[in-house]
């Protein structure tokens, strides 16, 4: 998975990601029976983040109609262009969008990605020194924890991290993260 992962556009990314998205009971409904409920998190929201992080990419998700922006802190991009391993300290941010529709289609922008309407939550990953020895090895993704923000910052309650540390875990030779490429190429 890790090295099918590897040689994914991020357009097949975001496919894929949908893919799994659209699929009758996905993620929360089949997986959760599974998977043990993992609820405990780290990861704060990054206060100030649009200052003191990196935007360094976009992606359009054509099944859902949104479009995504990724936010990294300075540890994760100093690492990534380094070529060595997110350290702990790293934090991953993304604002999930809405597109803007004309007549049900999403609106491009001149920069070919969808123009944005509306936030409707964040997602983050973030490690620090101990965050995995509560979880399950076959889960963890070495101190990497997972959450979800709702616009007014606070955290989305009943988010089973479980699957968000079972999707990432094929990744583990890229730092669990699906968009190391683009982060090292952050500009
Ligand atoms: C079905 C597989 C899957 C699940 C489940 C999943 N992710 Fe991801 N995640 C992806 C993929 C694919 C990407 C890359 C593009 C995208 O979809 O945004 C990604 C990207 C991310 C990123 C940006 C950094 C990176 O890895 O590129 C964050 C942050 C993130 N996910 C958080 C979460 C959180 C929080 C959860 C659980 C609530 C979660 N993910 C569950 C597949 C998954």
């Amino acid at each position: 998975m890790q090295a099918i992962a590897a040689q994914l556009s991020a357009e097949q990314i975001a496919d894929t990601a949908a893919y799994y998205a659209s699929l009758p009971g996905a993620a929360a409904g089949v997986k959760s029976a599974q998977l043990p409920n993992v609820a405990k998190t780290g990861v704060t929201f990054p206060e100030g983040y649009k200052d003191s992080f990196t935007k360094y990419h976009t992606i359009n998700f054509p099944a859902t109609k949104q479009v995504r922006y990724y936010y990294a802190n300075k540890a994760a991009v100093a690492a990534a262009k380094a070529g060595t391993p997110l350290p702990d300290g790293a934090a991953l941010f993304v604002e999930v969008h809405s597109a803007k529709l004309d007549d049900g289609k999403p609106v491009t922008g001149a920069d070919g990605f969808f123009v944005a309407d509306k936030l409707l939550l964040y997602t983050a990953m973030a490690r620090d020194a101990g965050w995995g020895k509560d979880i399950p090895e076959m889960l963890r993704n070495e101190n990497w924890n997972y959450a979800v923000f709702a616009t007014d910052k606070t955290q989305r309650p009943g988010v089973n991290q479980a699957e968000c540390l079972a999707c990432h875990k094929p990744l583990n030779n890229v730092s669990y993260t699906f968009t190391l490429k683009q982060l090292a190429e952050a500009k």
